[in-house]
């Protein structure tokens, strides 16, 4: 049995759609490239997702997946220091699925927003498929086969990830209790030497009568540092620290990174299907010419006319890219017309060029070895399976699956 740092370790999914454009990069692959010096990383390209959703156009979907995994290495996600893999290459999703399926009541999926919003204003597929209401207890399955404590999302999966930590509570409850538990972990206290024993039982008081979570913290970390006594014994005391029986399954919890929305070309939300988008291997004139092409201010219409930067979809671009001297030189220049429109998206332009330069020399080494990223992916996948077995082995076990 294997006792796993959960609140060291990471997951994170993402569909593959293919290219990835500046949005990701700023939203999501800044903050994975930080993460995986810090956490235990594994992230996972979510081809089975994907299918929840566009099972009808799958053409495309293995190039997608060749694409996200190109661009999340020329990001520099490192497979020296992340798991990278495929979902479906990692069969274990599917069963822990599977298996949370038994226990997961429908309702807790009918009321998921992302299903309630589909079922009350259906665009254009048919979501009415069983592939697509379990799809959040698929995402659970994620992130609960790898024990992950950590789950760096955007906003809109917060419920996905409240949801999961539902499915975790219910199954610990079900399963997390073995015959004599509360005996077994007194016993277990015992073995902790007075004083710690001491120090636990009144931390686990604090927490339990006055819900001190400073109180569980630090009882956490006291068991943490424990070295005398068994792996199994210490999963009890972290399961008695909240009342319940033996943690199996961990309750994750999501990491909002505060990285700085970034608007697309239009001054929308930057994706691929708005047509909005800086793409991370668009080349140095591409982006040049997208942003040259970029609507300003519509006050903005001779030369001579004065803008407001704050009504002009250029502007939060500046912000993230440029120095506070150059926002200072935008705000002067566009209020007074002392500068031109193409003026001021000059510095923009050489910004983004330098910031992608790195990331497409890296880009062109992977995309011109094919075999390489796939053997990074197998790698990973391999890793990843070691980490799934030995939970759907415990999970196996606890739900009765045993035929030793
Ligand atoms: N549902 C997520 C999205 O649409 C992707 C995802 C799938 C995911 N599995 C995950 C994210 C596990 C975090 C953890 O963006
Ligand atoms: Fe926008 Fe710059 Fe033109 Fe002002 S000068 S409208 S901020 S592009």
């Amino acid at each position: 049995m294997s006792l796993v740092d959960s609140e060291r370790r990471v997951l994170s999914g993402m569909r593959p759609s293919g290219r990835l454009h500046l949005g990701h990069y700023h939203g999501v692959l800044k903050n994975w490239v930080k993460l995986q010096h810090a956490y235990e990383c594994y992230f996972c390209i979510v081809d089975w997702h994907a299918l929840t959703t566009d099972y009808e156009q799958v053409g495309q979907l293995s190039q997608h997946v060749m694409d996200m995994a190109v661009d999340w290495l020329a990001a520099g996600v490192s497979p020296s220091s992340a798991t990278l893999f495929i979902q479906s290459q990692v069969p274990e999703h599917a069963e822990l699925h599977l298996l949370l399926s038994m226990i997961c009541p429908l309702s807790w999926l009918e009321r998921v927003p992302s299903y309630k919003e589909q079922q009350e204003q259906p665009r254009g597929k048919d979501l009415g498929t069983y592939g697509f209401l379990g799809y959040p207890l698929l995402q659970a399955a994620d992130i609960l086969l790898y024990r992950a404590g950590v789950v760096p999302v955007g906003a809109d999966q917060v419920a996905h990830i409240e949801f999961a930590r539902e499915v975790a509570r219910r199954f610990n409850h079900l399963y997390g209790r073995e015959p004599g538990f509360e005996d077994k972990a007194e016993a277990a206290i015992g073995k902790l030497g007075k004083k710690t024993a001491t120090l636990y039982n009144n931390l686990r008081k604090a927490f339990q009568q006055q819900g001190d979570v400073e109180a569980l913290e630090t009882a956490r970390a006291l068991l943490k540092e424990q070295q005398t006594i068994t792996l199994g014994d210490k999963e009890r005391l972290f399961g008695y620290l909240e009342g319940g029986g033996k943690v199996l399954l961990p309750e994750p919890q999501a990491l909002l990174g505060e990285a700085p929305k970034l608007p697309g070309l239009d001054g929308g939300k930057m994706s691929n299907s708005n047509g909005n988008a800086i793409f991370l291997r668009d080349s140095a004139v591409e982006v040049e010419e997208k942003i040259r092409r970029m609507p300003t201010d519509p006050a903005r219409v001779h030369r001579s006319d004065p803008g407001n930067p704050a009504h002009c979809p250029v502007w939060p671009l500046h912000q993230v890219y440029s120095s506070e001297q150059t926002c200072e030189w935008v705000q002067q220049g566009c209020t007074s017309a002392g500068i031109g429109c193409l003026e001021c998206k000059g510095p923009l332009i050489e910004a983004v060029q330098e910031e992608l330069k790195p990331l497409q020399a890296r880009a062109v080494d992977y995309q011109s070895d094919p075999d390489l990223v796939r053997r990074i992916l197998a790698e990973g996948a391999e890793r990843a399976r070691n980490e799934a077995r030995e939970t759907l082995a415990e999970v196996r076990l606890a739900m009765g699956l045993n035929y030793r």
